[in-house]
């Protein structure tokens, strides 16, 4: 699988006009960066054109594709373009004429800035659109792009549902196979500029040196893309790799210990990226052990990695199991406090809700309350809680939604987005990390749908401003071609796909009903388990009388966490959108909702609803049959299949659950639960 750089023929016209506009290559391979820039414009261009530009050292005729900085190129040089505002990774492409001949030049300040804009080049015929007259400039607004791999060193991957980890350590580092590469071109195509290799529930082995060495040499397959390595470590890595006898951050042999080890890295890896870190959080080591604060935590990694220009990403998913208290509510406890007080080369990394990738959850608090620290997103783009890799359901809408969250931080217009890229508090630091959902299945993701989860990630990364549906459209075209037939429906069913889930698992602000451990199917009656906080009559709190978790002052007061507006609005009955109500109330059966219809009635509805929209995506599916190629067409048919059975499995486990609590009978027309 090519993912979205299948580079298959255009139709003939578009062909046609746009082989004039490609009739040379001048493009230079003196870097790693430019020969894959240059190579990947030659299969790129071939693939889609039929026949590849001539590579040249000067343009002698029309339609030269001109390649470069103008430090590396005197042609580029020569156009005196104005990159000043474009930083190391921007691009402009622009129709010009040189030496008296009509070219298009794709310029940058550094190599990597070229090499996006070659993709950008290709991703505009790719969807269809033409490459005459074109000016355009673009550069990422935000710095530190990543996936996040949970994958362990034995290979598995937690939460992973497309095989096996894509690393193959035991073979590393003499053997490179070239799924790397393709791996990297992916990642370059969309802007990812780093990846971080190994589960947040780290294996301390990493540390060690035999391990470096293998990711080291991954890293030596990533760098022409622009990608870093990253690794989570284990905070007790001191003891358990160092052989200490503490980690305490501020014990002075710790601090050795681990500015040793970075340097050790450095001499691997002179562009290693730096540290991610879950400390004290579901049972891993972290600081507090010793009575030490996340910032004292960070800030001590932060230093060892300093001198090289290294960051720490330090997580803000904790919580601990402490019975009675609103377990949404303990990160912006524990991290609210610590505003101000890390390392410059610290970002803290925040999940886009507080409680955890949710199908829908209101934006973390944290955001837009932490004005002088460098908040990074993280998103999942593995489906832990949307249906692992078989159900289809698009990403775009959810990022989308959490990015334009107002917190009001600083009144109405500071978005999430504003948050993350840096813009509302001045920062320069930014970033945003992807839990990947990448193994070595032959699809790479689990199935083909996935990978759009993938892409939009990366794209949304690069601007957080561009919308869902665009990005969807854009790798439909990419994935399935150009044919209006395909693209329209494809797209549709994509950007409804999201909110059927929601409606078929936890509408209306319900959360976590899935089955304990696995997060699969439907479990709302569960409450056994070690924890209380795990289950699913935690979350939802349904009683005779109603259900939804309060949140207000009458409750855990968790929307106190919000700036006051944004508090006012979801503590108020009346101003609450219907798809937090049950997030943020404990509400009667019979609550009047806004439709007029009851709280009950309006429940079944949605759990109906998400069930009917998957079986408008299955024949929607079907009327495509022909236009998409025997193998895709066949897995997407299967996977909606088993989705429409499982949504209807949803529906009726959770209908039939909460009746076994209300008593109370199916509104009129409402087929009852299987
Ligand atoms: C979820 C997930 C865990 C993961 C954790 C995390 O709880 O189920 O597998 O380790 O998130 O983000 O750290």
């Amino acid at each position: 699988h090519d993912l979205w750089l299948r580079y298959r023929p255009l139709p003939a016209a578009q062909a046609d006009a746009a082989r004039g506009h490609a009739t040379q290559l001048v493009a230079g391979t003196a870097s790693a960066t430019q020969a894959v820039t240059r190579a990947e414009l030659l299969r790129g261009l071939g693939g889609l054109l039929g026949h590849a530009p001539v590579p040249a050292d000067a343009v002698s005729r029309d339609g030269a594709i001109v390649v470069g900085t103008p430090a590396s190129s005197p042609l580029v040089a020569g156009l005196h373009l104005d990159l000043h505002d474009l930083g190391r990774e921007g691009y402009l492409i622009r129709s010009v004429v040189l030496d008296g001949h009509p070219a298009t030049v794709i310029a940058g300040n550094d190599d990597i800035g070229v090499l996006y804009g070659a993709f950008g080049l290709l991703r505009r015929l790719q969807t269809g659109q033409p490459i005459d007259r074109l000016d355009l400039r673009e550069r990422p607004r935000v710095q530190l792009r990543v996936l996040d791999h949970w994958d362990n060193l034995d290979g598995s991957v937690e939460r992973g549902y497309a095989g096996a980890s894509i690393w193959d350590w035991w073979r590393l580092p003499d053997y490179l196979p070239p799924r790397y590469t393709d791996y990297a071109r992916a990642n370059a195509s969309i802007g990812i500029n780093g990846t971080v290799l190994n589960n947040v529930n780290a294996d301390p082995l990493i540390l060690s040196h035999a391990y470096l060495e293998k990711v080291a040499a991954l890293a030596g397959v990533f760098r022409p893309y622009g990608i870093r390595v990253y690794l989570s470590v284990r905070f007790s890595a001191p003891i358990e790799v160092g052989g200490l006898k503490t980690a305490d951050p501020l014990d002075p042999q710790v601090q050795r210990w681990w500015r040793g080890k970075a340097d050790e890295i450095y001499r691997l890896i002179p562009d290693f990226g730096g540290f991610l870190v879950k400390a004290n959080s579901e049972g891993q080591p972290g600081p507090q052990d010793y009575h030490r604060s996340h910032a004292d935590g960070a800030n001590m990694l932060a230093a060892a990695l300093a001198p090289h220009g290294g960051v720490v990403m330090w997580r803000a998913f904790v919580y601990a199991n402490k019975p009675g208290e609103d377990r949404i509510k303990q990160a912006y406890g524990e991290f609210k406090p610590l505003d101000g007080k890390f390392a410059a080369n610290v970002l803290l990394q925040v999940k886009n809700g507080p409680l955890d990738f949710q199908p829908r959850e209101p934006f973390n608090p944290l955001f837009g309350a932490m004005p002088k620290t460098q908040l990074m997103m993280e998103f999942q783009i593995t489906k832990e809680y949307l249906g692992f890799a078989t159900h289809l359901v698009y990403l775009g809408p959810l990022y989308q939604e959490a990015l334009a969250a107002d917190t009001m931080e600083h009144g109405k217009g500071s978005t999430v987005a504003k948050v993350v890229d840096g813009t509302l508090d001045g920062h320069a630091l930014t970033g945003m990390a992807g839990v990947a959902n990448i193994g070595a299945d032959r699809d790479w993701c689990g199935s083909v749908f996935n990978q759009a989860n993938w892409y939009v990630f990366g794209r949304l990364a690069w601007d957080p401003t561009l919308s869902a549906r665009a990005i969807a459209e854009e790798w439909t075209r990419m994935t399935f071609g150009n044919d209006e037939a395909v693209v329209r429906p494809v797209v549709d069913m994509m950007m409804g796909s999201r909110e059927a889930a929601v409606d078929y698992m936890t509408p209306l602000g319900l959360a976590h009903l899935m089955g304990h451990g696995h997060h699969y199917g439907p479990e709302p009656w569960d409450a056994s388990g070690p924890r209380a906080d795990w289950t699913p009559v935690y979350f939802h709190r349904a009683d005779k009388g109603g259900i939804g978790f309060d949140r207000t002052a009458s409750g855990s007061d968790a929307v106190a966490q919000y700036a006051p507006p944004v508090a006012n609005e979801f503590a108020s009955l009346r101003q609450i959108p219907d798809e937090y109500l049950l997030w943020f109330h404990h509400v009667p059966w019979s609550y009047r909702m806004r439709s007029g219809r009851t709280l009950w009635d309006e429940l079944v509805r949605h759990y109906t609803q998400g069930v009917e929209d998957v079986a408008r995506m299955r024949e929607t599916w079907a009327g495509l049959k022909g236009h998409i190629d025997d193998e895709r067409y066949r897995q997407v048919a299967t996977f909606l299949a088993i989705q429409q059975r499982e949504a209807q499995w949803w529906r009726d486990a959770c209908i039939a659950y909460f009746q076994s609590i209300n008593g109370l009978p199916l509104p009129a027309g409402y087929a009852p639960p299987a």
